[in-house]
């Protein structure tokens, strides 16, 4: 387990307090069309301000590559925050340079600022070292509440912390952390993961990973896809490429009884139609799995005594084809089992079939969600222990 210090453990009377969160919200006509990265770091916000602090708030949004791009601007997200707080927040359209200090320094107990989009500077992404300390020099301490950027080494959570003595994570960091050590380290088993998704290369690394400490792993949409070829099923050759495929063997080779493939899905015929594995039409696309395999990812969850979630079954949003990842929805909000449940896609699905609330815990990452799962240690997280261990 991390041990890592947290913003609970500080001392923040008086003190101004750089706070990293991941505010990379979808924006529709200029305004936030989905606050839940929004909400989950309020308590973060409200325990600075309730402790004498005063945040001085930063965050991404989207991918401006380093320029200033108008439509990228966190203002929206500011106006968003002021209503959610009842505080008006104070936005700065710099991020580091005279107009940001000037606000930095005149802040007031009981106020806080946001600055603008860290990506619109070349040297957030690169870690460029005089960037981080311009940062830092903003503020007495350091908050990292940014769980679902902490698999990116950039200035704003990683440089940073080498420049700021005082250094803690955030709340959200910290329920997020404890929920994926919690079913990496000591789950209560059996520990049941069902993979899908339509990407296999950017999950092949966190497949590798579970098919070690997973006791059942069920892979739905085209993550199954290099493991029925690896059983010389033929999927189609577009289906599967080779490295994939040779990794497939390998964890098929390995812990052959932990992996639980699709007998059967769903392609799109002008509609649902349902065909064996063997039998999948070359030139018609696999939008969801088929009612044995439902049957059969349905019993393993019952019996399951922890559950992770990540990928959709499916191409869900489409009609006739939400049955698996509807059914995956439903059987882990009806399991009494510990559920972590983690991606963008999956959380929409959660909302779409009205479970969010019968999960145990729904992360608030994509890439850092994977990353963990993956085994890997994330940059941020690692920069956190450093400073912990410096302390
Ligand atoms: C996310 O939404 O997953 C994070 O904000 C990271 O965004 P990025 O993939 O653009 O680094």
């Amino acid at each position: 387990m991390n041990s890592i210090r947290y913003v609970d453990q500080m001392d923040l009377d008086g003190k101004r307090v750089l706070l990293r969160v991941d505010l990379n919200v979808p924006l529709r006509n200029g305004v936030v069309a989905d606050d839940s990265r929004i909400l989950a770091v309020l308590p973060t916000i409200e325990h600075i301000i309730g402790e004498g602090g005063m945040p001085i708030i930063t965050s991404h949004l989207d991918r401006p590559g380093g320029k200033r791009v108008p439509e990228l601007s966190l203002r929206p997200v500011s106006e968003r925050l002021s209503e959610l707080t009842g505080d008006k927040v104070a936005f700065v359209d710099e991020v580091t340079g005279p107009k940001a200090e000037a606000a930095a320094s005149s802040l007031k107990e009981g106020s806080m600022l946001m600055l603008e989009n860290l990506r619109f500077d070349p040297g957030e992404e690169v870690n460029d070292e005089s960037f981080a300390r311009s940062l830092a020099s903003l503020a007495d301490a350091y908050v990292d509440d940014a769980f679902a950027n902490a698999h990116r080494a950039h200035a704003s959570n990683v440089g940073v912390t080498r420049f700021i003595d005082d250094v803690a994570g955030g709340l959200l960091m910290k329920m997020e952390l404890q929920a994926l050590e919690g079913v990496l380290v000591a789950p209560e088993r059996p520990l049941v993961v069902a993979i899908g998704g339509a990407k296999v290369s950017s999950k092949i690394a966190t497949i590798e990973h579970l098919s070690k400490i997973a006791d059942r792993l069920l892979l739905g949409g085209a993550m199954a896809f290099p493991f029925l070829r690896a059983k010389g099923i033929d999927v189609g050759d577009h289906r599967a490429d080779g490295e994939a495929v040779e990794r497939a063997k390998r964890m098929l080779d390995e812990r052959p009884g932990s992996l639980v493939l699709p007998e059967d899905f769903a392609v799109d015929d002008g509609g649902r139609r349902e065909v064996d594995v063997t039998g999948l039409p070359e030139d018609m696309n696999v939008l969801d799995i088929g009612p044995r395999t439902i049957d059969k990812f349905a019993s393993e969850l019952k019996a399951a005594g922890t559950i992770v979630w990540n990928g959709p079954m499916g191409k869900f949003e489409e009609e006739g084809f939400d049955v698996g990842t509807r059914m995956v929805a439903k059987a882990i909000s009806a399991s009494p089992a510990y559920s972590l449940v983690g991606g963008g896609d999956t959380n929409a699905a959660l909302d779409r079939y009205e479970v969010r609330d019968r999960i145990s815990y729904v992360s608030t990452g994509g890439g850092a969600f994977l990353e963990m799962l993956s085994g890997r240690e994330l940059p941020a997280v690692k920069a956190l222990v450093r400073q912990t261990v410096n302390a």
